[in-house]
C-alpha cells in the first residue's frame, strides 16, 4: 500500500481553523481509501516569525521540497504589518515557491450549480463556469531584481520592482497551459501587456511559438490582460485556460474567485517541473482566499477551498482522481442541502460556521463512498 506524506502549514489568521477541517477529511481518506497518508505540521507566516524571526525555517523548506505534497492554509495579519519587509509572513511562502521552483500554479474557478444565485454576477453568466487560470509563479514583478527603495540626493524616494521573464520561463508555463487544456475544452487564452510591456511583447512572441511547437489541437487566443480581466466579467464562460504572467494571475484570479459565489471556494495547486527520474512533480497546495483576519479565531471560516486544495493533491501528487472526485461531488452535494458559511450565505439557507461544515462534507463523503 502507497503511504503519501503531506506536510501542512496552516500559517495564520483562519489558516489554522480551515486546516483542521483538512486534516478530518485526510483522516477520513486515511481510513476508507486505497492509500495511507502520513502528515506533520510545521509554522510558516506571521506565526514562524513570533517564534523563529522568519517566516519559514530553512528545516520547513527542506521538509516542503521532501514531502509528496504541502497542504499550505494561509498568511498574515495586521499583527505584523510594522516586521520588517524581507521577513514579513508572506515571505514565507514566495520563498517556498522560488526555492521548490513552482512555477506553474493553477488556479480553476468553478461555480457549483447551488451557489448561482450567490455570484455577484447575473446566474446565466456563471451558471456552468468551468475556467482555469494558469498562472506563471517564480518569475515576473514578484522576483525581479533590483526591487529597492532608496532615498534620493534630494531626499525623495524611489521605489523599483523589476518584471523579467526569460524564454525559458514562459515556455515552460505554455506547454503546461496546452497539456491541461487538451484535457479539457482546447482553448487557451494567453493574457499580457504587449502594448506596454517589453516582457509581454516576449511572452506573446514565445507562446505563438511554443503553440506551433507543442500545442497541437488547442486553439491559441491573444488578449490584453487588461481587456481580459473585463471580459472575465462581462463573458466569463467564453474560456477555457487563461495562461498570464505572476501579477496578472494574482489579480485575475481573485476576479475569477468571485464569479463563484465568493473566494473562500476557490483551491489552488502550485508544482513545479516532473523530476526526470521518479517523474514526480513537488507540489504545495493552498486556498485562493488570504488569513481573513477579520473573522479569524471565530469559528466562521469558510473550509471548501482548503479542502478543495487537498483534493487537488489527491489529483495531482497522490494519483487518486477517484477520491479527488468525490470531495468535488461532496462539495456540491452540500451546498445543494443549503449548508452555506457567511461568506455565501443567502436567504432560506442553513448558515454554519467552519466545523459545521467539515462535518457536513463528511458527513456526504462517507454516504458517496458507500
Ligand atoms: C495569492 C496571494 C499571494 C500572492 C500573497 C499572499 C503573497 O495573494 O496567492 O494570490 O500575491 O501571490
Ligand atoms: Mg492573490
Amino acid at each position: 500500500m502507497t503511504t503519501h506524506s503531506l506536510l501542512l502549514l496552516p500559517g495564520d489568521g483562519i489558516g489554522p481553523e480551515v486546516m483542521a477541517e483538512v486534516e478530518r477529511v485526510v483522516a477520513f481518506f486515511d481510513k476508507t481509501g486505497k492509500d495511507k497518508f502520513k502528515t506533520e505540521t510545521a509554522l510558516v507566516g506571521g506565526c514562524c516569525f513570533d517564534k523563529h524571526g522568519v517566516a519559514v525555517t530553512d528545516e520547513t523548506v527542506a521538509k516542503a521540497a521532501k514531502a509528496d505534497a504541502v497542504i499550505f492554509g494561509a498568511v498574515g495579519g495586521p499583527k505584523w504589518d510594522k516586521v520588517p519587509y524581507e521577513h514579513r509572513p508572506e515571505a514565507g511562502l514566495l520563498r517556498l515557491r522560488k526555492d521548490l521552483d513552482l512555477f506553474a500554479n493553477l488556479r480553476p474557478a468553478l461555480c457549483y450549480p447551488a451557489l448561482a444565485e450567490a455570484s455577484s454576477l447575473k446566474r446565466e453568466l456563471v451558471e456552468g463556469l468551468d475556467i482555469l487560470i494558469l498562472r506563471e509563479l517564480t518569475g515576473g514583478t514578484y522576483f525581479g531584481l533590483p526591487k529597492e527603495m532608496v532615498t534620493l540626493e534630494n531626499g525623495e524616494k524611489r521605489a523599483v520592482d523589476t518584471t523579467v521573464y526569460t524564454t525559458h520561463e514562459i515556455e515552460r508555463i505554455a506547454r503546461v497551459a496546452f497539456d491541461l487544456a487538451r484535457k479539457r475544452r482546447g482553448l487557451v487564452h494567453s493574457a499580457e501587456k504587449r502594448n506596454v510591456m517589453i516582457t509581454g511583447v516576449l511572452w506573446n512572441q514565445v507562446v505563438t511559438a511554443t503553440h506551433a511547437k507543442d500545442g497541437k489541437g488547442v486553439k491559441l487566443e491573444h488578449i490584453l490582460a487588461d481587456a481580459c480581466a473585463m471580459q472575465l466579467v462581462r463573458n466569463p464562460k467564453q474560456f477555457d485556460v487563461i495562461v498570464c504572467d505572476n501579477l496578472f494571475g494574482d489579480m485575475l484570479s481573485d476576479e475569477a474567485a468571485m464569479l463563484t459565489g465568493s473566494i473562500g471556494m476557490l483551491p489552488s495547486a502550485s508544482l513545479g517541473a516532473p523530476d526526470p527520474k521518479t517523474g514526480k512533480r513537488k507540489a504545495l497546495y493552498e486556498p485562493v482566499h488570504g488569513s481573513a483576519p477579520d473573522i479569524a479565531g471565530k469559528g466562521l471560516a469558510n473550509p471548501i477551498a482548503a479542502i478543495a486544495s487537498y483534493g487537488m493533491a489527491l489529483r495531482y501528487s497522490c494519483d487518486m482522481a477517484k477520491e479527488a472526485d468525490l470531495i468535488d461531488t461532496a462539495i456540491a452535494a452540500t451546498l445543494a442541502r443549503g449548508f452555506r458559511t457567511g461568506d455565501l450565505m443567502q436567504p432560506n439557507m442553513r448558515q454554519v460556521g467552519t466545523v459545521e461544515m467539515g462535518s457536513a462534507i463528511l458527513e456526504e463523503l462517507a454516504r458517496a463512498a458507500g
